[in-house]
Formats: structure tokens, C-alpha cells, sequence
């Protein structure tokens, strides 16, 4: 009997069992959180860590049980006690509750946290699209100023920017406030009415329920009808209306162009004013490769204060699929600076001392302990990516000191072991493996 990993999902491999698609190999997914999290660190967010079920309700209650994530994506399971619990679909919700409950908000009503960690939505897989999937988000809470839009959509820009990224777009809306959508919803629906029948199922059922969402279709009958439907931006109360003019001002200013697409409305239901994606075309058909908003009333309505707040959520497949387009922009997969071979216990024996010694100067050291035999010693350095290469015997013991080995030059430097660790610091590359 032999198992196979589930549909839509998918495993993150080392380097030298060559995963077939290079974005999921273990070394860049180090790389990519790594930076993204220094970057979080120099936009002063702190991270948090929630669990990967919640109960059900905080989704259907947050994302809308008519979105499409609560009524077709979410896996939903009864635990044994009966209560109804719910693999998190996305982050924001589940970061809110943390808050509400922990009660720090109350103490600290201005925080900016960020998170990292896999999420679950049944969908059709496809590329770019995954059952369990990964996202980089951030959430930051006490602002409802435009300046804090901005400095976010920053941030997100500068992630991207400092992957090295580019001709990624930038489309922005705003959705105003609970009045002026309900009012844009009566307008969307009058107008669209007349064209039921020509809508795609799902979007007519939508239209009751929730016309907003037919403006997300991928229907291509649907988008015709859509390219003539009112502009959400027409119906904005003044207040997102300013707010969305300060906005735009400001990423001028800040040199991030964007392109204004009102009929963004993304397909979460907390969100209210500012909503933003950005999209690429190297990605086919699930394009977004990070998308966010604010979402001003959900913490109040989850049962916390009236505190306003916006953030955003990356997707980590999609960023690594971008990055391993380009392999310049990824760093050299490197292995243990050093793969040593023993011949004989006792070398064995000089061989594991010598390596302690070694990592405890932080040069990464591998034993090579399956064979004696120099050629597949050799063969699994490569494998590995081994930098240097030196085997132990008698003679080693004897005479205290190592041949070593580089494995692109072919050099071999005759090296004294007291002297080994000194050999290795002065190295490139050292310590990166
Ligand atoms: P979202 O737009 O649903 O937002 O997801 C954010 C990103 O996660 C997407 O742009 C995409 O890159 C990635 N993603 C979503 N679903 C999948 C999937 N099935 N497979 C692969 N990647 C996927 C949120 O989740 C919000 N919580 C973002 C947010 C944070 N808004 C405010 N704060």
C-alpha cells in the first residue's frame, strides 16, 4: 500500500532531493521569510502565532457566510465534544480574536503584528491555487488615518522590491463606509436586474444575497455585463472619499503607482474603505500575489473596541513561483561548508571531536558515516553541495593535520587541525549554509 499526498496540497523538499518544481524547495522558503521578516522588523511589526483551527463561527462571523470562503472553503470538522471547528481560511480573524481575548488591546491600542504560517481553503487546485497554502500578513491595529494605508501599501511594496520583483500592478479602490455600499448595493442591483438571466449561476444567486460579490466573477459573460455597472467610487461618503483622495496623494508622493479599479472589492466582507491587490501577469490566472484592505468595524464586531485597522496577506507559493522565474534573484543553494570521511573507528572517534570543534566555531560540518569508499563520499558532497571535502585515516591521526579539499577548484590545502577552524572562518560564504 502506498499513500499519496492529498489533492491541493503539497510537500517542501531539501535541495538535494530536487523538488520537480524549484519553488518548493525548503532552502528559499528559508530565504523568503527570513528577509520578509526583517523587513517586518524594520516596519516595527511584532509577530503572533494563533492556532490553525478556531471555531467556526469566528469565520462565518468575520469573512461573511455569504463570501465564498465560509459557504465553499472551508474544511469543517466536528470535534469530539460536538462543537464545530474550522482549519483557518485566513489570518486576520483569528489575530483579532487573539487580541480581543488577550485583553491587550486595551493596554496597548496601537499594535502592528505579522504572522506567517499555512492556511486552508477547499478549491479547485490549480496553479498558484492550493488547499493548504502559505501567507506572510501582516495586521495593524489603532490608526484610521490615511497616512497608515499608505505606510502599509509601503511596506508591502517594499517586500516586493527588495526581493527583487518587479512589473507587479498595484490596483486600489475603496468600498466607503456600511451606508454608502448598501447604498452602491441598491444601485448594482437595479442595474443589473434587467441582465439576470444572462448571469452566471452563481452570480444570480449572489444577486440577492450579495450583488457586491458578482463584481469578483471570473464569468466571462458576467464581466461583460459588469464593465457597465455603476462605479462604487460614485456612491462614497465624503469622509472615504477623502480619505481615498489622501491616499492616492500620498503614494504619489511616495512614488508607488497604482491603478484605480473600482470594481475591486475582494472577497472577504470586512473590509470598508481602502482595498488594494497587487497582481502580476507572470502568474496566469491566480494572479494576486498579495492583497489586503482595512477593516475598521470587524474588531468591534468580533466583540473587542471600536478600534479601526488594515493590513494584508501574502502568498508565499506565489511569491517563490515569481522568484524561481528569475534565478538571480534567488540566493546560490549552498550545503555544509564541510563533508568529512572517516576511515576506521578511530578515525571515527578524531573525526567526531573535530567537528564539534568545528560547528562550535560555526563551520557548518557534515560526517560522512555510510562508507568507507572515498567515491561515494564524494558523490553524496555533491549531492549536498558540500564546499570542501577531507577524509580522515591513520596517517591524518598520526601527523595531526588534514588534506582538505575544495570541491569547485579541486584545490587541496594540507591543514593542521589545530588550525581547522581558522581555515574555515576566513571563507566566504562561511557560515550560510
Ligand atoms: P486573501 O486575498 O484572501 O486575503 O489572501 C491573500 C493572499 O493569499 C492572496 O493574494 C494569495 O496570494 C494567497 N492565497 C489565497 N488563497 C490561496 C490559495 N488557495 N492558494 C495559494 N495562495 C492563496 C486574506 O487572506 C486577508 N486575511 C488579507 C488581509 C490581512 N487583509 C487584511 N489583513
Amino acid at each position: 500500500m502506498s499513500y499519496q499526498i492529498p489533492k491541493g496540497l503539497f510537500d517542501i523538499l531539501p535541495a538535494f532531493q530536487s523538488p520537480n518544481d524549484l519553488w518548493r524547495t525548503s532552502d528559499y522558503w528559508h530565504y523568503v521569510e527570513t528577509k520578509l521578516r526583517y523587513l517586518a522588523s524594520l516596519y516595527g511589526y511584532s509577530e503572533i502565532r494563533t492556532p490553525i483551527f478556531e471555531k467556526t463561527e469566528l469565520f462565518t462571523r468575520s469573512v461573511g457566510d455569504t463570501s465564498d470562503i465560509v459557504f465553499k472553503e472551508m474544511y469543517t470538522f466536528e470535534d469530539k465534544g460536538k462543537r464545530s471547528m474550522t482549519l483557518r481560511p485566513e489570518g486576520t480573524a483569528p489575530v483579532m480574536r487573539a487580541l480581543i481575548e488577550s485583553r491587550s488591546l486595551h493596554e496597548t491600542p496601537y499594535q502592528k503584528l505579522f504572522y506567517f504560517g499555512p492556511f486552508f481553503r477547499y478549491d479547485r487546485p490549480q496553479a498558484g491555487r492550493y488547499r493548504q497554502f502559505h501567507q506572510f500578513g501582516v495586521e495593524s491595529i489603532g490608526i484610521p488615518d490615511p497616512e497608515q494605508d499608505a505606510e502599509t501599501i509601503a511596506f508591502l511594496y517594499h517586500c516586493f522590491e527588495s526581493l527583487g520583483i518587479r512589473n507587479l500592478v498595484l490596483r486600489l479602490n475603496s468600498i466607503g463606509n456600511q451606508a454608502s455600499r448598501s447604498e452602491y448595493c441598491k444601485a448594482l442591483k437595479s442595474y443589473l436586474e434587467p441582465h439576470k438571466s444572462h448571469l452566471s449561476e452563481d452570480s444570480q444567486a449572489r444577486l440577492e444575497a450579495n450583488p457586491l460579490r458578482i463584481l469578483d466573477s471570473k464569468d466571462l459573460n458576467d464581466i461583460e455585463i459588469i464593465k457597465k455597472a455603476p462605479s462604487i467610487l460614485d456612491c462614497l461618503d465624503s469622509d472615504s472619499a477623502a480619505h481615498f483622495s489622501r491616499l492616492q496623494q500620498l503614494l504619489n508622493e511616495l512614488r508607488i503607482p497604482f491603478k484605480i479599479e473600482h470594481n475591486l472589492v475582494r472577497g472577504l466582507d470586512y473590509y470598508n474603505k481602502t482595498v488594494f491587490e497587487f497582481t502580476t501577469e507572470s502568474l496566469g490566472a491566480q494572479n494576486t500575489i498579495g492583497a489586503g484592505g482595512r477593516y475598521d468595524g470587524l474588531i468591534e464586531k468580533l466583540g473587542g473596541a471600536q478600534l479601526p485597522a488594515i493590513g494584508f496577506a501574502v502568498g508565499i507559493e506565489r511569491l517563490l513561483q515569481i522568484l524561481i522565474e528569475e534565478p538571480s534573484l534567488l540566493p546560490p543553494l549552498t550545503g555544509p561548508m564541510l563533508l568529512l570521511l572517516p576511515m576506521g573507528d578511530d578515525a571515527k572517534t578524531k573525526v567526531l571531536s573535530l567537528s564539534s570543534v568545528l560547528r562550535k566555531h560555526n563551520v557548518p560540518t557534515e560526517i560522512f558515516f555510510k562508507s568507507k569508499k572515498v567515491q561515494k563520499a564524494l558523490q553524496h558532497a555533491e549531492k549536498i553541495k558540500a564546499q570542501f571535502f577531507g577524509v580522515l585515516g591513520e596517517d591524518e591521526i598520526k601527523n595531526q593535520s588534514i588534506k582538505i579539499k575544495h570541491l569547485s577548484t579541486r584545490d587541496e590545502t594540507l591543514v593542521p587541525f589545530d588550525q581547522l577552524p581558522n581555515f574555515f572562518e576566513r571563507r566566504p560564504n562561511y557560515g550560510q549554509s
